[in-house]
């Protein structure tokens, strides 16, 4: 069975002070479930400092963003190459970087590829904003961001790789993906993956869902067929919501 993961992007939130702060309340607050990893990303500022203060056990760490060159002359860049040892997963292709940051699908090609390369897990984000849905481009948008986006590994790379279905109109606007959206989309994401590498690399892949989640919410989308997650923006900022998520996520696990 695919492990589940819910994975709070703390975005550019929060102080050393604060970072700490929540990471001591979570801990106490979170339970561990074996069959659930609890994945944290706060600023890179923070990922030295919170790798020794979190207990392994119950947290990974992922980096909310990473240079594809291992190392050179890249003014404010950190690479993979100097996350290897610190983090887990790093996320990738996140709508931000992309609308913000101007970030294309060949640059989150390349970081995939660099995660893997440096050992880590990439999350691959992607997701239609809302004037694709609208043009009923959401197929589209999905078979070429995955294309792209996959196009520099291989399929046992594909194996170990988390994509994060994010509709851009339900990140940090309340806006709720209904779950038979999800489904469709999540349908898609593992069929043109299964196109590029075959079935089994296709059924291994974990696909998270990241939009607006809250507590409330969680287990809605945990009972969606294919999801093996949540990517959680906003509420994982609050260790009381964010337990909430995991509990909910544990709780809809036990019941099968
Ligand atoms: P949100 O963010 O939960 O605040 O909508 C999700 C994300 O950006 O991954």
């Amino acid at each position: 069975m695919r492990k589940k993961i819910i994975a709070g992007n703390w975005k550019m939130h929060l102080n050393a002070h604060q970072a700490s702060v929540l990471v001591h309340r979570l801990q106490e607050r979170i339970e561990t479930h074996k069959d659930i990893e609890v994945v944290l990303s706060p600023s890179m500022l923070h990922l030295q400092p919170l790798s020794t203060q979190i207990d392994r056990r119950k947290f990974k760490l992922a980096a909310q963003n990473g240079h594809f060159v291992d190392e050179g002359a890249f003014t404010g860049e950190v690479s993979m190459s100097m996350l290897r040892d610190m983090v887990n997963y790093v996320i990738v292709g996140h709508s931000e970087r992309r609308h913000i940051f101007s970030e294309t699908d060949e640059v989150a090609a390349k970081k995939v590829a660099a995660a893997f390369r440096n050992g880590i897990t990439p999350i691959l984000c992607i997701g239609e904003t809302s004037t694709d849905r609208s043009a009923q481009e959401t197929d589209r948008v999905l078979h070429d961001q995955v294309t792209v986006g996959l196009k520099d590994i291989t399929a046992s790379e594909v194996s170990k790789l988390v994509v994060a279905y994010e509709p851009v109109w339900a990140i940090g606007t309340g806006k709720i993906a209904k779950p038979n959206q999800v489904r469709d989309a999540v349908v898609t994401i593992r069929h043109n993956i299964a196109e590029l590498f075959g079935e089994k690399a296709a059924s291994n892949v974990r696909v998270l869902y990241g939009g607006s989640v809250k507590a409330d919410v969680a287990s809605g989308y945990m009972n969606v067929e294919g999801i093996d997650g949540l990517l959680v923006g906003g509420a994982s900022l609050n260790y009381a919501e964010f337990n909430g998520i995991v509990e909910q996520a544990h709780k809809r696990l036990v019941q099968g």
